[in-house]
């Protein structure tokens, strides 16, 4: 066994790049976007090769939770009665999304884990490795879920009105076809304060490091996020037949309250910014010669300040009135409503002044415009993320890309932070 001190400790540069290759393999399309949704094969495959590989490099035990969740526990900790310092990120992906977005934060922490583990490194902490189940959107309709059961946002209650939206299967029998045990959800969230830490690696997603060429900043808070889903009825009839006065398009209405939403947002300060998508839509019965019915769409508004987010959903609500008095029908129902979360102080601290000794200069602390797994469990500990530079700012396509210099620092920021708040918490 080693003492730390004795030992100058760095990540693996080849061995990570090679990783990130061949997970990055698994869902991958002929057009090269990667797909791995919740509960998709690919989402299975991925999960057997991140299993695969701890059991053979890393772990000893390997265990699945309630929610589906992966965690490896590293060998050697002195102090068994700590609470463990917990680090990964997720495996799933957007539609056609890149071979970094949580996928990297869970090599990261393999990585890292792994080159303690090959130096037998005795920390204090226990250390736990984690790969999150269902952080992405997906057809089930709820993202970061492993994270929102673990700290016991949502409960089974609340989690059986989910179904897959074109195969309709309950979202109960997807986490348990991945392992997990709905019917235990509920005895077996992590108490508050269970953990001395969380931490995840992830890239930044936007622009902000790539335009001042720095490879990795401290997140210090994370945006709050308020996402619906609409159904938005009007009339399907003949396009050609029909003159535009007797006309109820729904497709057109939810053209409308996009351009309005545009036109709202646009008002905010930039430096304050308050951001609106409508990502998914999907029209009835969508043909070239009748005029759109209906149309079932998300509408996702997020903000570091939540007071904004609010003045946009009444914003919202009186356009969807103004339609209501045209004759459209609707149902809107609420899938998101989480509130900015605060980063922990400690793990700031402990990433900034990692990066400053270790790279010398301060690194950026940014609200991320990202919803990450990271602001559940803000909720019940310590939480803590470190970015890394995208290039070009791209992120949820195929381009998403970083260079392998900026995850070679950010794997050993990581690893020094660990072993800092290894000696620094209780
Ligand atoms: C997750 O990637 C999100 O920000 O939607
Ligand atoms: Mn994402
Ligand atoms: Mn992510």
């Amino acid at each position: 066994m080693n003492n730390i001190k004795e030992v100058k400790l760095k990540i693996n540069k080849e061995r990570i790049q090679q990783n990130i290759l061949e997970l990055g393999e698994i869902g991958l399309s002929d057009e090269g976007g990667v797909n791995r949704s919740l509960a998709s094969q690919a989402d299975i495959d991925s999960r057997e090769w991140i299993k695969e590989y701890w059991q053979k490099n890393i772990v000893k035990k390997i265990t699945t939770d309630v929610g589906a969740n992966l965690w490896g526990d590293y060998p050697y900790s002195n102090e068994k009665e700590l609470a463990p310092i917990i680090v990964g990120s997720h495996n799933d992906s957007v539609p056609e999304g890149g071979k970094y977005d949580g996928a990297l934060g869970v090599l990261l922490a393999t990585e890292v884990t792994q080159t303690l583990a090959e130096n037998k490194i005795n920390l204090r902490h226990p250390l736990k490795v984690i790969s999150l189940t269902g952080e992405e959107p997906n057809p089930y309709q709820i993202s970061t879920l492993g994270s929102k059961i673990i700290s016991g946002v949502v409960g089974q209650d609340y989690l059986k009105r989910f179904n897959h939206i074109e195969t309709h299967e309950a979202l109960s029998e997807a986490i348990d076809r991945l392992g997990g045990d709905f019917k235990h959800i509920d005895e077996n969230t992590l108490a508050p304060n269970s953990f001395a830490a969380f931490l995840e690696c992830h890239i930044e997603q936007g622009r902000r490091l790539f335009e001042r060429n720095e490879p990795v900043a401290v997140v210090s808070k994370i945006t709050g996020i308020y996402r619906e889903l609409i159904e938005l009825k009007g009339e399907a009839n003949h396009a050609g037949t029909t003159d535009l006065k007797h006309r109820k398009d729904a497709l057109l209405a939810m053209s409308w309250i996009n351009l309005e939403l545009r036109k709202f947002l646009s008002e905010f300060e930039p430096c304050d910014p308050v951001v609106g998508t409508i990502g998914f839509a999907e029209v009835k019965p969508n043909a070239a010669n009748i005029i759109p019915g209906e149309v079932r769409f998300n509408i996702d508004v997020r903000s570091g300040n939540w007071e904004k987010v609010q003045q946009t959903i009444k914003f919202l609500d009186q356009c969807f009135m103004k339609l209501e008095e045209k004759g459209l029908k609707l149902n809107r129902e609420k899938i998101l409503n989480q509130k900015p979360a605060d980063l922990n102080d400690k793990i700031i601290d402990a990433l900034s002044e990692t990066v400053e000794q270790n790279f010398g200069y301060q690194p950026q602390k940014m609200t991320s415009m990202a919803g990450h797994d990271a602001a559940n469990l803000a909720k019940i500990g310590r939480s803590g993320m470190l970015f890394v530079k995208s290039i070009d700012g791209k992120s949820h396509c195929k381009e998403e890309y970083s260079r392998i210099e900026d995850i070679e620092t950010a794997g050993n920021v990581l690893l020094n932070a660990i072993l800092k708040l290894d000696e620094e918490l209780d």
